[in-house]
């Protein structure tokens, strides 16, 4: 769920727009949703970033989220103390992080855009984590090569895909240059996953170890063309995002894929549900990644007893104990 502090600074910051200017941006958005040909998502004003801010950073903040806890999850004493957030945009990762580790001190965000890191910045001001507040935002284009500080934990949320696919795998190592952990986040989409599965390689060859979503740090079991990792995360529509839409739905579903790795070894989960459980009477049924066996369907039954209570309760992207079922 989107802070109250994040949610009511995005509010804020359509404020300083006029209902006209807000409007023309509202339909910008929505011309390029209906019509992703059409220019895409290009921001062409200040009141542009704060309206696709306002609509989109609720979700990103969401999907950066639920993947950097399930890396948490499995690494309890990791504890970083500085994080670099590449092509950080407006700062969703940063948030999201500041909420999963306290332990943070030092913030860098990259960003190539004057009028992103602009609201960026001011959003920032008003988190309740010290070092989001205190964000050093640096305005460069990403490179390989491009001097960074280093830091314990390094993440690119919905960016690398932006990035010449040509320069990624130079990237990603650039990314995980001395980290501890890094994380790479990216649509839910074919695409999407294209690239954190490139990624995932380019991780494995520098030696990290891939500690999340992947119950192994083998090849991945699904086949590109066929099926996509990907999970979900549901989140309450603005006012904003109904506008967009057009829609009356109260709730939008943003899927994402994404690795998590780490410099030195690290538990992973038996295995990792890759679907909504299907839950019917008395039966659950799972769509697993399996360590040993790769994709695996699993029905687990009342008769199961724990098994079934764990299966009930369990959640698409959660960690799930071995192939059982
Ligand atoms: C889709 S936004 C994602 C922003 C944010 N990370 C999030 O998850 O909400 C991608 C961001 O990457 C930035 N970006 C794209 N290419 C970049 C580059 N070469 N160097 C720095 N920033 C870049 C864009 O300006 C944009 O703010």
């Amino acid at each position: 769920m989107l802070p109250d502090a994040l949610r009511a600074a995005l509010d804020q910051a359509l404020t300083r727009y006029s209902p006209q200017e807000l409007s023309r941006s509202v339909a910008h958005l929505t011309e390029s949703y209906r019509t992703p040909s059409a220019g895409g998502t290009h921001l062409r004003t200040q009141a542009d970033v704060a309206a696709y801010a306002a609509y989109r950073m609720p979700a990103t903040y969401a999907a950066a989220g639920a993947a950097m806890r399930q890396a948490a999850a499995l690494t309890p004493g990791f504890q970083p103390a500085t994080l670099l957030d590449a092509g950080g945009g407006t700062g969703a990762a940063i948030w999201a992080a500041g909420a999963i580790w306290p332990s943070l001190r030092q913030v860098t965000v990259i960003e190539h855009d004057p009028h992103v890191i602009d609201l960026g910045r001011r959003l920032a001001r008003g988190s309740e984590a010290a070092a989001v507040r205190e964000t050093t935002w640096r305005h460069a284009a990403i490179r390989p090569g491009l001097d960074r500080p280093r830091a314990d934990l390094t993440t690119m949320s919905y960016a690398l895909g932006e990035l010449p696919e040509r320069d990624r795998p130079d990237i990603v190592r650039w990314l995980a240059d001395s980290a501890a952990m890094v994380i790479i986040i990216e649509p839910g989409t074919p695409a999407g996953y294209a690239t954190i599965a490139a990624a995932r390689e380019v991780l494995s060859g520098q030696g990290m170890t891939i500690a999340a979503p992947c119950p192994h740090g083998g090849r991945c079991p699904i086949q590109p063309g066929r099926d996509w990792c990907h999970f979900s995360v549901r989140l309450p529509r603005s006012s904003l995002h109904r506008q967009v839409k057009a829609g009356t739905l109260s709730f939008e579903d943003e899927k994402f894929s994404y690795v998590a790795a780490t410099a030195g070894p690290s538990p992973r989960a038996e295995a990792r549900v890759l679907r909504h459980p299907q839950k019917r009477k008395g039966v659950v049924s799972l769509r697993l990644c399996t360590a040993d066996d790769g994709l695996r369907d699993v029905i687990v039954s009342k008769r199961q007893g724990e098994l079934y209570r764990r299966a009930r309760d369990v959640d698409w992207g959660d960690a799930w104990p071995g192939g059982e079922g």
